[in-house]
């Protein structure tokens, strides 16, 4: 297995690819009125995130032989749900966030409403470049497509997650199930990435199946990781306000395992991932080094 700076440099290069596409999508916007919005969808995209829901549409799909250019535009329409998710995740109501990817939010570089519109807009130019027939050419894999991001999206999946993170704050340790909120607010976009793949590449149901055991264990390495680096990460290295949930009485995997904890079950998800992956054989190379980067990531 490569040492985790070979996947980072894999992970950048692919996240330079979508950022050319994300920008092309929204220079196609310019000159339609409302500057200032598109100017903050800008700001909220155009930022330099990870790209890693990008990613990982891009790589299940390859493991079906479908080539990253066919899976972009599904790969940016993914990336646009997580931009406004975050933008209204920073906004005073929500986190309160002065900091995002290492630069202002939103709401701080142009003011609250504009990044609650910003947000909305965002969500609904990933439906538009989904249903879209430069998305691709069959109706059905759209609609497919369409179906899985707005379910991972709403009530049941990040929008619904995102509520029971805020009620959680306000109710005892004890009483939270904070794995089924990490299922939602964060697993199901995640876990649509890795769908939305498998939708692409025509995966047979055996082979959505061990996909779907690897990203629901991927997605919760994912916050188990983000929670511990709001504990261990400086802001300058994590791009956002570190040190901020226990103040917010968040219901975290570090609150409610302990850091040591915490970093336990990071190491059993990765082991239940890795083996959902074995029928993929050495195919599925990138996507378990996906998974590693988990427990080594900064950022
Ligand atoms: C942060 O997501 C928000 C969570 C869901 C925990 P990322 O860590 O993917 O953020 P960016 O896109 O790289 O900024
Ligand atoms: C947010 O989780 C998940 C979203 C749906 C945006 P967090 O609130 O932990 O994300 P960060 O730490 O602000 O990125
Ligand atoms: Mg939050
Ligand atoms: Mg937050
Ligand atoms: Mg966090």
């Amino acid at each position: 297995m490569p040492a985790p700076s070979d996947f980072t440099r894999t992970l950048a290069q692919l996240a330079s690819k979508v950022e050319v596409r994300l920008a092309a999508q929204l220079d196609a916007c310019a000159g339609r009125g409302a500057d200032r919005l598109l100017a903050a969808m800008r700001h909220a995209v155009l930022n330099g995130g990870k790209r890693f829901r990008p990613f990982l549409v891009i790589e299940t799909a390859a493991l079906f032989g479908v080539t990253s250019e066919a899976a972009l535009e599904a790969a940016t329409a993914i990336e646009y749900v997580h931009c406004y998710s975050l933008v209204h995740d920073d906004l005073p109501s929500m986190d309160d966030d002065d900091l995002r990817r290492g630069q202002p939010t939103v709401h701080v570089a142009f003011d609250e409403a504009t990044a609650v519109l910003a947000g909305d807009a965002l969500q609904t130019m990933a439906f538009e470049v989904l249903a879209s027939v430069r998305n691709h050419d069959d109706p059905a894999v759209r609609a497919d497509l369409l179906l899985e991001l707005a379910t991972a999206s709403g009530l049941m999946g990040m929008a619904g997650g995102q509520m029971l993170d805020l009620e959680a704050e306000a109710a005892q340790a004890k009483d939270i199930d904070v794995q089924r909120v990490q299922s939602m607010k964060t697993g199901a976009l995640i876990k649509a990435a890795v769908a939305m793949g498998a939708i692409l590449g025509h995966a047979r149901q055996a082979e959505r199946d061990a996909l779907t055991i690897y990203s629901e264990n991927l997605g919760l390495a994912f916050q188990i990781s983000d929670d511990i680096l709001d504990v261990t990460g400086d802001a300058a290295t994590v791009g956002k306000a570190t040190g901020k949930d226990s103040g917010a009485n968040k219901a975290t995997f570090v609150s409610q395992l302990g850091l040591d904890g915490a970093r336990a079950k990071l190491h059993q998800t990765e082991n239940e991932a890795l083996a959902a992956l074995e029928q993929f054989g050495n195919r599925a190379g990138t996507l378990r080094n996906a998974m590693a980067f988990m427990s080594s990531r900064k950022s």
